[in-house]
């Protein structure tokens, strides 16, 4: 449990850890190529380690160094392994399509709160290319069939980079030409990587289309992961003023912006660069009196992962706010609809669910209160900067699970595990 004092002012410079999205591709795609690959800025956490522990069973030589790897790939994977992905989503989805294009069998499974999340959504599209996936009741484990993939079009419903994912690999290794199409564009680490490591692949706004390619190691120079830097930066709108360097900002990651720009918040970035094919810059963050605002469904996939945050940001803006078009939040790695709106009200502000998303009834501000994480790392951290921000704070139980995203997560903000 831990003990989290509300502040007058939050102020400094922060260098957050590697962008999650990015290692867990950099692994797992130079992990299946040929030639040798040097990481650095890699996350380093429990999630990323998963795919780094299932790509070693599969045969790929990886080492490392602090936030830095170098991964020796194994173009041929071994057969018939059982793949521990532990809690994460992109490990469990992306590997199951990366496995299906090399005609690789293989059973993948995770905890409890992974063998909760829908698997169907990667096992059907997957099927249209030939593919054989078991799922069990359209759960983990997952078990991959060694069979010849042929190149299809995918539509699918929902906008999902981890589904896209799945297809793409597959793709990649499947005879002809495979075309994914999404309604909104959802994040695209997936081909700028693919295009970097000589796989022939095609954007064309929300499709993607890749041919059967051979993929050569790329290294790659992570910048740090927006998803984790948005607490901080949540807290310079709120408490102070916020400095986060080095941040990515790939336009399909920058949702938090667009929701600052609505909720009236001041920021500012500079030193923008590009590294590794992905847009970098620092972000700075100043106090700001927030309003209402309204977020639907086209705002969503950009943002999908600072939602938790930024409802919480609502519950401190003057007005009401309403958040939709947001059902995926339902199948994260807990119901973050249902944690996020316990989470608002127990900290003494004023949420209610919708079947997809959240109404927030803003009160300028919260007096805080006891809360627990539901093992979830974004619900975690989201509490805790809500708990720093509000008058009394509270307590924290089961915030250790940060360490999924961002391990020292709580060293950072000046919390004491103790
Ligand atoms: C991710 C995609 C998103 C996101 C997750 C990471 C990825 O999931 O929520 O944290 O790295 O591809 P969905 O594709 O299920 O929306």
């Amino acid at each position: 449990m831990q003990r989290i004092d509300g502040r007058e002012y939050f102020e400094g410079e922060f260098t957050l850890p590697g962008d999650k999205s990015i290692t867990h591709r950099a692994i797992m795609f130079n992990a299946g190529a040929e030639g040798e690959a040097h990481v650095t800025g890699a996350l380093m956490g429990e999630d990323c380690l998963s795919t780094m522990e299932c790509m070693r069973t599969l045969g790929a030589e990886i080492q490392t160094d602090g936030n830095a790897l170098h991964i020796k790939g194994t173009p041929s994977f071994k057969q018939n392994q059982q793949l521990n992905c532990g809690n994460s989503g992109t490990t469990i989805r992306l590997l199951t399509g990366f496995l299906a294009g090399k005609q690789t069998q293989a059973t993948l499974f995770g905890d409890a709160s992974l063998s909760s999340r829908p698997m169907k959504r990667v096992a059907e599209p997957l099927s249209l290319l030939g593919a054989e996936i078991q799922t069990t009741d359209g759960r983990a484990p997952v078990h991959v069939l060694s069979k010849p993939l042929r190149g299809a079009k995918v539509d699918i419903s929902v906008s999902s980079a981890q589904v896209k994912s799945a297809v793409l690999l597959a793709g990649v290794s499947a005879d002809g030409e495979t075309t994914l199409t999404e309604p909104i564009q959802s994040r695209d680490h997936t081909e700028r990587m693919l295009a970097a490591m000589g796989a022939d692949i095609c954007v064309n706004g929300n499709s993607v289309t890749v041919k059967k390619s051979k993929l050569h190691a790329v290294d790659v120079c992570v910048p740090a992961d927006i998803s984790s830097a948005a607490y901080f930066m949540a807290l310079g709108a709120l408490k102070g003023k916020t400095l986060c360097k080095n941040v990515g900002v790939n336009p399909t990651r920058t949702g938090i912006l667009t929701a600052f720009d609505k909720l009236g918040v001041k920021y500012s970035l500079c030193n923008r660069g590009v590294s590794g094919g992905e847009e970098k810059a620092d972000i700075l963050v100043e106090k700001s009196d927030m309003r209402a605002i309204c977020l639907t469904a086209q705002d969503v996939p950009a943002m999908i992962d600072e939602l938790p945050l930024i409802a919480l940001l609502c519950a401190f803006a003057d007005g009401e706010s309403r958040i939709t078009g947001a059902k995926e939040l339902r199948v994260k790695e807990s119901d973050r609809i249902r944690t996020t709106a316990a989470l608002i009200n127990r900290l003494g502000g004023d949420c209610s669910e919708l079947p997809d998303g959240l109404i927030i009834r803003g009160k300028r501000k919260l007096c805080g209160g006891d809360m627990d994480s539901y093992l979830d790392h974004r619900i975690a951290m989201t509490a805790a900067v809500g708990m720093l921000a509000s008058e009394k704070g509270g307590n924290l139980s089961r915030g250790e699970c940060c360490a999924i995203s961002f391990p020292d997560f709580f060293e950072k903000i000046g919390v004491n595990l103790g």
